[in-house]
């Protein structure tokens, strides 16, 4: 499976994936689904969100085991955020049946679509329409770079986006969501085990600064007639560092957009996007004023006007702990440990008990093709899935 799905939307040029929404590398890795599907026999559909599943058992029986991920990517992003979640819940599910294991509830793997919202700028859209937590109409105006609407960009893939919105009777089937992903930091990595548990997700979100100024000529404009809003965005770059370290919090512009983009123009306007988390909503919410008052400040001092706007926000999570105490107990005493990423395992907390798996990454390298998992560690997830999914739904 892993060898199959290597080569799709992988640029040769980075050995970076772009695997986003609605493209025709995400129809490779959904064409790519749903044959895993059906070569196992599973019943196979998408639902009304363009998100997949693959059913063992009857899905109207309800209180089901769900596992899966997703496999869309960030910008040049890794092979395992997401696939590595989807890949082991399949070989877990064949790991099952090596062992004669017969299950009482039904299971299932999932795929949920737009995870990375590196298309659309919003994350778990696949998740957050199902779980009723995204109106479908703001969805469906949501725009990428060149302007093309979700919308639109549904349609061009065949799929309906007039369907799109939540699912309560999907979602009231499952009895239990178990995500596996891949580590993304250290925590594992100097420890004897190969696979943890989380405990929590850090509230996190996106806000995107319009700095509009005046554009005109790099050559003959004067330093004190400029209006530079280049200026203001980078001061608030370095005040976002400032606040976000002395929180204990983090934030991180990773994505400008500069109009009109010209080396011998002053810009006219910068639009930065400001990624932030904290391990409570209280000090991400003190971070990301004390950088909007920064920016405010910034750009007065420049002679540029700013705007911000929240594009997202994800409250805190912490997993169900009965089911997470099972798991670490079936694992052995598998590490518990919270994590600064967003998951649609934290979406979907919000509305059945769910938990996370996660295998180590030697370098904690995550958003980059340089993300890692071994063989072996990528095996022992497996078996620890198929050991949770065993003991969940198949006595
Ligand atoms: C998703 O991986 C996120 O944490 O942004
Ligand atoms: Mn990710
Ligand atoms: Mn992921």
């Amino acid at each position: 499976m892993w060898r199959e799905l290597a080569p799709v939307g992988r640029s040769a040029e980075t050995g970076g994936y772009r695997r986003y929404a609605w493209t025709p590398a995400d129809a490779d890795c959904r064409a790519w689904f749903q044959a895993e599907a059906t070569a196992r026999g599973l019943s196979y559909e998408t639902d009304r969100n363009g998100n997949q599943w693959a059913w063992l058992g009857d899905p109207a029986a309800g209180d089901a085991v769900v596992t899966g991920s997703h496999l869309d990517s960030v910008p040049d992003g890794g092979a395992f955020d997401g696939p590595l979640g989807v890949v082991s819940a399949f070989a877990a599910l064949d790991e099952l049946k090596a062992r004669g294991a017969r299950c009482a509830r039904p299971v299932a793997v999932v795929n949920f679509g737009d995870e990375e919202g590196a298309r659309f700028g919003l994350a778990c859209t696949g998740s957050r329409l199902t779980a009723g937590q995204l109106a479908p109409e703001a969805a469906r105006e949501l725009r990428d770079a060149d302007g093309v609407t979700l919308a639109r960009a549904m349609e061009r893939a065949g799929y309906d986006p007039e369907a799109i919105g939540p699912d309560p009777e999907r979602l009231a089937r499952v009895g239990a969501f178990v995500e596996l992903h891949v580590e993304q930091g250290r925590a594992l990595a100097d420890t004897p085990h190969p696979v943890g548990v989380a405990s929590a997700i850090w509230p996190h979100g996106r806000w995107r600064f319009d700095f509009g100024g005046e554009a005109n000529h790099a050559g003959t404009t004067r330093i004190a007639d400029r209006r530079d809003p280049m200026l203001a965005y980078a001061h608030t770059v370095l005040a976002a560092r400032e606040q976000a370290a002395a929180a204990g919090a983090l934030a991180t512009f990773g994505k400008v957009a500069v109009d009109p983009g010209g080396v011998n123009a002053i810009a006219s306007r910068v639009r930065g996007w400001l990624d932030s988390r904290a391990p409570d909503e209280e000090t991400l919410a003190r971070v990301v004023t004390a950088v909007e008052r920064a920016a405010t400040g910034h750009a007065r001092a420049e002679g540029v006007d700013v705007g911000v706007v929240r594009e997202s926000f994800t409250p805190v999570v912490e997993f169900a702990h009965p089911l997470r105490d099972r798991i670490a107990a079936r694992l052995g005493g598998a590490p518990v440990l919270p994590t600064g990423a967003g998951h649609d395992a934290g979406i979907l907390a919000a509305a059945v008990p769910t938990a996370m798996l996660f295998v180590r990454n030697p370098t904690g390298v995550s958003h980059s093709p340089a993300e890692q998992a071994t063989e072996d560690d990528c095996l022992a997830g497996v078996g620890a899935l198929a050991d949770v999914l065993e003991d969940l739904a198949c006595r």
